[in-house]
């Protein structure tokens, strides 16, 4: 299991958060999704006021609209991107908790809802997925749900020359979309993972020169420099196929849904409804 990580780059990631866009970020049709499938698991569970856990602070998915009554608690274990991103103590908002997915610091059967976004990719192996799994199981009520973006990578891999091809001769609509697939043409087929400071360096490699990007494609200089978050970053990405993360959360959940998004990589990031196995 991994411990808790180190100097990892979240903080600075937090201080440029509102550079980071789709897909990375939650876009509307991920939260129409989100809403909807939370909503209909509010529904069906028997409890009037659904106790809900959002995995990170996105806060896409912290601000959205929850079943009516519905207790929020959110947990991060990262205090810069609690501080920068949850609503500050005395407005509206839900508890911030500063902990590990993977030692969740809840009784077991606490909530009817969880839901969280990209999380997956952000854990550093197989074994981490499985362990996440196995806790948001435990701290599920019997008819909970948990909605869960995914980042996955595709079947047929593509090369990094291929996607900065494509970056070069204008064919992607933004530059997270470039990130995320330079990110997964980078990953080790075997694991899935990739460093996250080789995506800065593979950038690096590239020689493109980012105020000529910028300028040549009408992006923002603020939205290509959000890589150099990644620069020297101890982390790692992981990036499953669908299969591959079906295999892992078939020990502990039944798979309800799986819409797949329409938007530019779309087909990467799905959302899974999942209710734990009784
Ligand atoms: C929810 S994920 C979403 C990432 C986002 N879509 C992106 O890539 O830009 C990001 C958050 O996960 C948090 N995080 C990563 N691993 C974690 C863990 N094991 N336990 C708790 N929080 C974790 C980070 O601190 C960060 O705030």
């Amino acid at each position: 299991m991994t411990i808790a990580n180190r100097d990892d780059h979240w903080s600075r990631h937090a201080a440029q958060w509102s550079h980071v866009g789709p897909p990375l970020r939650p876009g509307s049709e991920d939260i129409a999704v989100a809403r909807e499938l939370v909503a209909k698991s509010g529904r069906d569970s028997s409890s009037g006021s659904p106790r809900a856990l959002v995995l990170g602070v996105t806060p896409e998915l912290v601000g959205m609209e929850w079943p009516s009554g519905t207790r929020l608690t959110a947990i991060d274990r990262c205090p810069g991107m609690i501080g920068a991103l949850l609503p500050s103590e005395g407005r509206q908002g839900p508890g911030g908790i500063c902990g590990n997915w993977l030692q969740l610091p809840f009784a077991s059967g606490s909530f009817d809802l969880i839901a969280g976004d990209g999380c997956l990719t952000v854990l550093e192996s197989t074994a981490d997925h499985c362990h996440f799994f196995a806790e948001l199981a435990r701290v599920m009520t019997v008819n909970g749900r948990l909605v869960l973006r995914l980042f996955v990578r595709p079947t047929v891999a593509e090369t990094p020359e291929r996607v900065i091809a494509d970056l070069q001769a204008g064919r992607i609509g933004n530059f997270h979309v470039f990130k995320w697939r330079l990110a997964m043409a980078l990953v080790d087929a075997q694991t899935g993972a990739v460093a996250v400071a080789d995506i800065w360096q593979a950038w690096q490699d590239t020689r493109i020169v980012a105020a000529e990007l910028s300028e040549s494609l009408g992006w923002p200089p603020a939205q290509i420099e959000t890589i150099e978050a990644y620069r020297g970053a101890s982390a790692r990405y992981t990036f499953p196929r669908l299969d591959e993360v079906r295999a892992t959360l078939g020990v502990y959940f039944d798979e309800l849904a799986c819409p797949i998004p329409q938007y530019e990589l779309g087909d990467r990031c799905p959302t899974l409804l999942l209710a734990p196995q009784s």
